[in-house]
């Protein structure tokens, strides 16, 4: 080779390598009628490694922005005290002094659905959707929810003993759906953070232990005669998953008990009301469990929809044996915008023992979202953040989402009821999609990591959302969102360290991330 063409040569490799170190973590967009997604595939998926160095240095702060117009994530650095805003520009006061609720964490559901997906791809994109939730570079996913058995996003109904009048349990066995469906992937969210804490629900106990002797339908509470053998049932399916290393760090009493009052719903599901709950966790679920190998499980009250609250709380918690077994209330968040989050404050004002978390939410649920799953979609996405940030305000320990990964037509679902998910797959071409939800749950997982504590921050912009923590390694970390349509300037103060002028983006997310 001559000379010159090796030095061509060199510094086109230099070029490439530069080019590819600046934007190895980019977004490969693409764009539908809804908006803007991130495509992946077996090969390549846009990230988020720690920034060099991983804590900015003195008097700076690491800046990420996502935005309606395409940004995602994208990084870049301001510094304390070195602008001049106008004195009308407003000011958002952060007080780390002034603290509020632990944080546990983000996270989804390990439904059938999930794994039907995730399956459906080749074996590395399948590892790629396992990182970008729960690796280091990706959402940094701290929880997991785990149904016991099936629930709507199945593709058939099933309980773990579907043998009429099996009291002694004798053909209770999981399903295929665990070993093809969930298992695998749980294990390697697992691997991927070793720190990953998972609860679990039921759907309903198996029909034949019901008064309705249906997998769903109305009024379909459990039998008083079986409330000993339901608890016997799942202990287990607990017992089933340690066999496989997946240790459980929770239990609720039961998805969505109100949907068994709601004529004509399909869902999966068994009622209670709060009489029959407390009693059955007073008598049985509680003494059973604390007598068992799972002695220390976390119960979860409710696991439905904060209009129930905080009445729900209230009844169950004059049981004091109950109100003793129970650690926390754990919410969905359906109904929200029918239902102040004053709800939610009341609800720790009566029990602040008590944790709130909120373990289910989706978009593309309402009978006037068409399509049920709309890629791209930012609107979405900014449901996921005013909410996110609604329940870190108002009390709420974690924010977990409903199926993980969905398909184009969100589902399956044994009924039909198609909802929206933050990744979609496309088998077709062996790619998935990110949608803004996904983006808008990362700006808060991937950097609000357990323990951190929320602080106090003082806004009084009805445009500007906005939330804060500060880290158990002492970094604070600030989630705003721009919902206007236009740029916003402000002004963000530390007492301790000064100001900082921003230009928020039309429609941005925006963690903003310094030393305390
Ligand atoms: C995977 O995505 C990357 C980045 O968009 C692209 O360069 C590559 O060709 C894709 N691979 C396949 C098999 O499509
Ligand atoms: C995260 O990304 C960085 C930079 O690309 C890479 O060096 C590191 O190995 C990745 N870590 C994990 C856990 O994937
Ligand atoms: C950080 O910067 C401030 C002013 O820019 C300076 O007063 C302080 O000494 C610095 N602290 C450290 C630890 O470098
Ligand atoms: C903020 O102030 C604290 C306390 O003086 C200091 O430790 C920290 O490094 C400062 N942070 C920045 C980003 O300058
Ligand atoms: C995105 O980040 C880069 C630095 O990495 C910065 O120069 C650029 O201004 C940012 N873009 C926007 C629109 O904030
Ligand atoms: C998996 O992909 C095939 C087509 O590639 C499709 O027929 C099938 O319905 C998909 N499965 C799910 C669960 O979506
Ligand atoms: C917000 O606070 C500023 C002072 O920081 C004040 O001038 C302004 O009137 C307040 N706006 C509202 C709507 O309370």
């Amino acid at each position: 080779m001559k000379m010159w063409n090796k030095c061509w040569a060199v510094v086109t490799l230099v070029t490439f390598v530069i080019a590819g170190y600046t934007h190895a973590n980019d977004c490969v967009p693409r764009e539908f009628t809804y908006g803007i997604v991130c495509v992946c595939n077996a090969t390549y998926c846009d990230d988020t490694p720690d920034s060099n160095p991983r804590i900015p240095e003195n008097g700076t702060l690491y800046w990420y922005v996502s935005s309606k117009s395409g940004l995602r994530l994208n990084l870049s650095q301001a510094r304390f005290n070195s602008c001049k805003a106008s004195s009308d520009t407003p000011v958002l006061t952060v007080d780390p002094s002034k603290r509020y609720q632990t944080i546990f964490g983000f996270g989804g559901a390990f439904t059938d659905a999930t794994g039907m997906n995730i399956r459906n791809l080749s074996q590395a994109a399948q590892d790629q959707i396992m990182r970008t939730y729960y690796g280091r570079n990706g959402s940094r996913y701290s929880l997991g929810r785990i149904p016991i058995g099936g629930t709507d996003f199945s593709t058939r109904p099933y309980t773990y003993d579907d043998s009429p009048g099996d009291v002694s349990l004798q053909y209770f066995s999981l399903a295929p759906e665990d070993y093809n469906y969930k298992i695998p992937f749980i294990k390697r969210a697992i691997e991927l953070n070793p720190d990953v804490k998972l609860f679990s629900a039921a759907w309903t106990a198996p029909p034949w232990m019901k008064v309705n002797d249906q997998i769903n339908g109305l009024f379909g509470f459990l039998e008083r005669r079986y409330y000993g053998i339901y608890v016997d049932y799942l202990i287990k399916f607990l017992k089933e998953y340690k066999k496989h290393g997946i240790d459980m760090w929770g239990i609720s009493t039961g998805n969505e008990p109100i949907n068994a009052f709601m004529p004509f719903d399909r869902l999966n599901v068994m009622a209670w009301t709060p009489g029959t709950v407390s009693e059955w966790v007073a008598d049985y679920a509680g003494p059973m469990l604390e007598k068992s190998e799972f002695n220390g499980i976390n119960i979860l009250l409710l696991d439905d929809q904060r209009f129930e609250l905080p009445w729900v709380d209230e009844i169950v918690f004059r049981n004091p044996k109950a109100k003793h077994y129970i650690s926390g209330t754990a919410v969905h968040w359906y109904f929200d915008r029918f239902f102040p989050s004053s709800i939610l404050d009341k609800t720790h004002d009566l029990s602040p023992d008590k944790f709130i978390l909120m373990t289910e939410a989706c978009t593309g649920y309402k009978s006037q979202d068409n399509p049920k799953v709309a890629l791209g979609s930012w609107e979405r996405g900014q449901e996921y953040v005013l909410s996110i940030i609604e329940y870190m305000n108002h009390w709420g320990i974690g924010w977990v989402d409903w199926n993980l990964v969905l398909n184009k037509a969100g589902g399956p679902t044994w009924i039909n009821n198609n909802v929206d998910s933050p990744i979609i797959v496309n088998p077709e071409t062996d790619e998935f999609f990110k949608q803004p939800m996904y983006y808008a749950l990362k700006h808060f997982s991937r950097f609000v990591e357990r323990g951190s504590v929320r602080i106090d921050l003082n806004n009084n912009l009805s445009n500007v959302e906005s939330t804060a923590f500060v880290t158990p390694s002492n970094e604070v970390v600030v989630v705003l969102y721009n919902r206007n349509n236009k740029e916003e300037d402000v002004v963000l103060k530390d007492p301790n360290n000064g100001s900082v002028c921003l230009k928020l983006l039309p429609y941005s997310i925006n963690t903003i991330i310094y030393a305390q």
